[in-house]
């Protein structure tokens, strides 16, 4: 019988588990591991590079895999950890366009404001507030010097058509909006919703926006 993987991967395991900590003890006890470059021989003639605790910013030797000896990265913490590209929700692939430009022209397909309300007050009353006007609670805990939660009752946002609106949910708002719609960087606070609500949920949003701000 073919062994599972799992066990494959026990055996190998199992296998390089000695070499290596010989290989180590070896190196440790000849003192030729520099931890700053990553260097390391053995006697004059074998020469090779470990990952080094400068460049990795963690564990000396990269050879546990325990979550504690990698690289922290806190939550809420930008870049944003998101679903890798790529992702396909169980309800299909969704037209990506390239640009907030052209989202504008899109056309709500006949969903209403029902589910936006409690959409909105779980996914932007923290950031955008309980009146759309930009002064949610997290406000007073983003980076400083970073972009602002919107005052979405303002007139750039209320001139908006709903597709721009549906493309600014979509894309975690609008100085980035490109950027991040070509697979570049964002610096916004603001998540990307398409890949956290569906189509349908973000098109709610925009209805349940557009009732209580107007429309151009
Ligand atoms: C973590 C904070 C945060 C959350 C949560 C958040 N936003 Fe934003 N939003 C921002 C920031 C900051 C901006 C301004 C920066 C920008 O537009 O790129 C913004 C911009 C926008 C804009 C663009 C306004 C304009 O006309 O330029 C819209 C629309 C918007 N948000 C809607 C929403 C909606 C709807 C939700 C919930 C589904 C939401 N936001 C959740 C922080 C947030």
């Amino acid at each position: 019988m073919p062994l599972s993987l799992k066990k494959r991967a026990q055996l190998l395991n199992r296998r390089w588990l000695p070499l290596a900590v010989s290989l180590l003890a070896v190196m440790f006890a000849l003192g030729c591991y520099n931890s700053t470059t990553g260097d390391a021989n053995i006697g004059d003639s074998i020469n090779f590079k470990l990952p080094a605790l400068s460049e990795t910013g963690s564990n000396r030797v990269q050879m546990f895999t325990e979550m504690h000896y990698q690289p922290s990265h806190r939550v809420q913490d930008v870049p944003r950890i998101l679903p890798p590209s790529g992702s396909v929700p169980i309800t299909g692939a969704e037209v990506v366009l390239s640009s907030l430009d052209e989202y504008k022209g899109l056309v709500n397909p006949g969903i209403g404001p029902a589910a936006g309300q409690e959409l909105y007050r779980v996914n932007c009353q923290v950031c955008h507030g309980q009146t759309l006007d930009g002064n949610g609670p997290a406000t007073s805990f983003l980076a400083s010097g970073g972009p602002v939660p919107a005052d979405l009752t303002g007139p750039l946002t209320t001139g908006a058509t709903d597709g721009e609106l549906f493309g600014l949910v979509s894309c975690g708002g609008r100085f980035f909006c490109d950027s991040v719609l070509q697979g570049g960087e964002t610096q916004s606070p603001m998540p990307e919703f398409r890949r956290l609500l569906s189509e349908e949920e973000r098109w709610a949003l925009v209805a349940y926006m557009r009732g209580l701000i107007g429309g151009p």
